[in-house]
């Protein structure tokens, strides 16, 4: 396997390996991470259609980007044709380079108005909002479902003809049903119907990748064209460099803890310049147990940030931390499953 660019529509992306948009996580600080390393393309958080019409201001902050960050994508919640269009022209004008629609988040407040995988009940309405985006907007429009919303109602394949039709340039399939939320294995299955189904719209597989071996796995397993790493993201933000180096078959660069307290400490540095102060503690009790998740002792860490009053205090937290190896045993922080998202 090679590294190779992709094209996307008229877009060439440096590779095929994207990282996901995170809700609450995949946030400017994140990407600042993440740009270091120029995935393929990363996806911001989602954001609501109406709120972005309506101009709030949280939605824009949310889309706030750098330069470094392209090429970004936009990612849209909402369930109505001709909202989407509007809103995708927003994004458009904003400089994302792709528009991605959301049908996968499986939060009740999402799905109750039909939207996130909501529309996963309603295939032929996903084919409008599609439409209509693809009418209003230059950039490729890409749409991320789910396989169905439960195992008896599979309808990934069914929708990727219908994007195909509305105009979108590529799917993104995760391999697990909305009823299973992020729990249990994602079924690649679900991945090789959609790619079989396929014939100009471009395939990208998600779920489950973790590491180079599983990316190369869910590339041959399904012949999917792209992957897209979500939660081996966090606390990784070097993930598609360490992809790329095993599809060119060198070895892996090995990452000792101390550089996962450096990957920290710059992660700390961007937030600090992005955030205010009270948000950048609450942010840093997540960020700090991601990227030291291989160490002992990230539960106190956790609890200390929590009870720090100053930047000045998160800092020496991050800068003095014991790291101390994990021998033969499970990590104390598990890896979060989105309660937004
Ligand atoms: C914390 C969290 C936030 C998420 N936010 C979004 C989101 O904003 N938009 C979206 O399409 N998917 C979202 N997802 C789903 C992921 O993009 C991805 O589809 C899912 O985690 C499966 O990939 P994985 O097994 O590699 O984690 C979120 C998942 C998590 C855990």
């Amino acid at each position: 396997m090679k590294r190779e660019p992709f094209q996307l529509g008229n877009i060439l992306l440096p590779s095929n390996v994207f990282y996901a948009p995170l809700a609450g996580c995949s946030d400017f600080p994140f990407r600042k991470m993440s740009a270091k390393y120029r995935p393929g393309l990363m996806y911001c958080e989602m954001v609501k259609m109406d709120a972005l019409i309506r101009h709030d201001a949280g939605t824009y902050h949310i889309l706030d980007y750098s330069p470094d960050m392209h090429p970004i994508g936009g990612q849209l919640c909402g369930s109505k044709p001709q909202l989407a269009g509007k809103a995708a022209r927003i994004l458009e004008d904003l400089g994302f380079d792709v528009i991605d629609l959301n049908c996968g988040c499986p939060v009740d407040k999402v799905t109750k108005d039909g939207s996130g995988s909501g529309m996963l009940k309603t295939p032929e309405l996903i084919g409008d909002v599609i439409a209509n985006i693809v009418a209003n907007v230059k950039v490729p429009v890409t749409v991320k479902i789910r396989a169905g919303w439960d195992e008896e109602n599979i309808v990934a394949a069914q929708i990727v003809k219908i994007a195909e039709k509305a105009g979108a340039k590529a799917i993104c399939i995760h391999a697990r049903t909305r009823q299973q939320g992020y729990k249990g294995p994602a079924n690649w299955d679900h991945i090789k119907a959609c790619k079989q189904e396929a014939k100009t719209i471009k395939v990208i597989g998600n779920g489950d990748v973790l590491d180079g071996p599983s990316a190369e796995k869910m590339l041959t397993y399904t012949g999917c064209d792209a992957v897209l790493v979500a939660r081996g993201t966090l606390g990784q933000p070097w993930i598609v460099e360490d992809i790329l180096r095993y599809f060119e078959g060198l070895p892996a660069q090995t990452r000792t803890l101390e550089d996962c307290r450096q990957a920290l400490y710059q992660h700390f540095l961007f937030t600090k310049s992005y955030q205010h102060d009270q948000k950048v503690c609450v942010d840093m009790r997540r960020v700090g147990c991601w990227y030291l998740k291989k160490s002992a002792g990230t539960r106190q860490f956790r609890e200390l940030i929590s009870k720090a009053g100053n930047m000045k205090v998160i800092e020496d937290l991050i800068l003095n931390f014991p790291l101390e190896e994990i021998v033969g045993s499970q990590c104390e922080e598990e890896t979060p499953n989105s309660d937004c998202c």
